[in-house]
């Protein structure tokens, strides 16, 4: 029940979907492999999913390590989740691991494809020892199973997400 002069509705946490570099080609880059869909088919996904479970959804895509780290940064404190597919700087950048062992909140790292069944240097992930968990290998699918994924942690973390 709303307190009195608090009967607005609440604010929805927010998930930040990143994207890191080459994931602007979906749609075009190795479609054998990443599939027909596009980054933006994969977005809307992600926000239908959200609208779903009563979370907001904030998308970043970029090509620079840097500006990865600074969407991590300014995700402190104002966002609950971050849902990350950092592609190939999955595999490299400690950069964004440091980055992310300082967000507090949820963290889910996210493939279309399954690295572990591709390159031997795509088999490790400097990201997983600081996200909650990974999904990986479902394609399009992904997407909504890292943003439900996130949502029902929030919950659990009592962060206030409606009906996940
Ligand atoms: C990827 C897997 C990475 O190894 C690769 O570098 C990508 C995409 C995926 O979504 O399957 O760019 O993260």
């Amino acid at each position: 029940m709303s307190a009195p002069g608090h009967d607005h509705a609440e604010k929805r946490p927010t998930v930040l979907l990143l994207s890191g570099p080459n994931l602007g080609l979906l749609g075009e880059r190795q479609p054998e492999i990443y599939g027909t869909e596009t980054l933006a088919d994969h977005v809307g996904r992600a926000e239908r999913t959200a609208t779903r479970l009563g979370v907001e959804l904030e998308h970043l895509q970029s090509e620079h390590e840097a500006d990865l780290v600074a969407a991590v940064h300014r995700a402190r404190g104002s966002v609950a989740a971050i849902v990350v597919n950092a592609g190939a700087l999955s595999h490299s950048s400690w950069a964004l691991h440091d980055a992310l062992a300082a967000f507090d909140g949820v963290v889910v790292e996210l493939h279309l494809s399954n690295p572990d069944a591709r390159e031997p240097w795509r088999r490790q992930s400097v990201l997983a020892p600081v996200a909650d968990g990974t999904i990986a290998g479902f394609g399009g699918l992904g997407y909504e199973l890292a943003v439900e994924a996130a949502a029902r942690l929030l919950v659990g973390r009592n962060d206030g997400a409606q009906g996940a």
